[in-house]
């Protein structure tokens, strides 16, 4: 975000100075040596109280941050404004919150730059807009839609707590994305919801060409979904899908080793960019340019009892002057003409070899007995 300079120090359009000597409405977190965090908001005249003592509000505003604060128990506590990583965990949740090295990966693999124009579903608890919106600046913009009132709530609480006030390239909608999307000419969408699937025509729609829409999903069967659906709708490169771990290590002398805990499992991404025309059929892997798409193997088509090994294909003998030679239709398989068909002989006509009458086939292929 661009800051004006004035003799309180640097200042944004927002409420919020991050850095400078503490200001009454600050945040601060107060971690004491056992690495236990407690956040205050500073105002003239209060004290934080716990079982250790108290510190007056008072002696932490005009302090540098970075300070150690002693409480009247004699516990001393080290003061910093809270990190946007700390804001998102620590912010009250409606919706589960994208966690910051989703977000991390969303702001660098969707390419949100400052000034773009991003349109986001849904707003959830607003830590995600709090990424996006530091990333566009205030020269952007950031449409956030949100289906639920009480969460809309919740972001705009959290999206403003953080910020000092509201932004000025944050519009928060109440509704739904896919009915209620306003902008056009959009850079970025951003969705993270259950059914991002069900954006995919209005998004198509509002993307510029080359712009770009990133899904976070949960499972991976949402995965697959979304993956499938940009593909077969025709307005998208190819998707590119993947995920993030992040593994934190103890490092203390000789035990250097990963945490004993981590976060397993987040979710997944999936990004895809919006060509100017509909991509051909075989659509360019935009992911690795200059690459040769990988080849993707078709579908094996249902060949009905053709596939069945002949043992267990039960068929009726046929007479050998009514048994037709097997044709091959495809140009790479064609024989020369077998002998020209016989006239058929007079009364009923013989049982198909594909069909006889003994035994029915059932939807996949199969054989199975005729109910009696
Ligand atoms: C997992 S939460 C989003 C969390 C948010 N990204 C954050 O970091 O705090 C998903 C939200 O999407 C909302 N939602 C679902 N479908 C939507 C749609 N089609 N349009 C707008 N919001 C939608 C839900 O109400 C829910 O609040």
């Amino acid at each position: 975000m661009s800051e004006t300079q004035s003799h309180d120090g640097p200042r944004t359009t927002t409420g919020r100075i991050p850095h400078g000597p503490f200001r009454p409405g600050d945040q601060v977190q107060l971690t004491d040596p056992k690495g236990r965090i407690n956040t205050i908001t500073l105002q003239p005249g209060k004290e934080y109280h716990s079982h250790k003592g108290a510190i007056p509000h008072d002696t932490i505003i005009g302090s540098p941050e970075g300070s150690v604060f002693r409480s009247t128990g004699g516990t001393e506590y080290l003061a910093f404004r809270p990190l946007l990583t700390d804001h998102t965990l620590r912010m009250p949740r409606g919706a589960a919150v994208v966690y910051p090295k989703d977000a991390a990966q969303i702001v660098a693999q969707a390419d949100i730059f400052p000034g773009a124009r991003v349109i986001e579903a849904g707003a959830g608890s607003g830590a995600l807009s709090c990424f996006l919106l530091r990333a566009v600046g205030e020269h952007g913009l950031l449409s956030s839609y949100e289906r639920r009132q009480d969460f809309a709530d919740i972001a705009r609480g959290n999206v403003e707590r953080f910020f000092g006030g509201p932004h000025p390239a944050w519009r928060l909608t109440v509704g739904s994305l896919e009915h209620d999307l306003a902008e056009t000419e959009i850079d970025r969408a951003v969705l993270d919801m259950l059914a991002p699937w069900e954006c995919i025509d209005a998004v198509a729609e509002a993307l510029i060409p080359g712009g770009m829409v990133c899904a976070y999903i949960a499972t991976t069967t949402q995965m697959s979904r979304i993956v499938e659906d940009l593909r077969s709708h025709g307005a998208f490169a190819e998707p590119y899908a993947f995920e993030t771990m992040l593994r934190s290590w103890h490092v203390d002398g000789l035990a250097v080793r990963p945490d004993h805990r981590m976060v397993g499992h987040t979710g997944f991404l999936v990004t895809a960019r919006r060509p100017r025309h509909r991509p051909h059929r075989h659509r360019p892997d935009l992911r690795h340019p200059g690459q040769r798409p990988a080849r993707r193997r078709a579908r094996p088509r249902h060949r009905g009892i053709d596939h069945i090994p002949a043992p267990h294909r039960r068929v009726a003998p046929q007479p050998a002057e009514t048994a037709e030679p097997r044709r091959r239709t495809h140009p790479r398989h064609r024989e020369t003409p077998g002998p020209a068909p016989t006239t058929p002989p007079a009364g009923p006509p013989p049982a198909h070899p594909r069909h006889p009458p003994a035994r029915h086939e059932n939807r996949m292929g199969r054989l199975r007995k005729p109910s009696r």
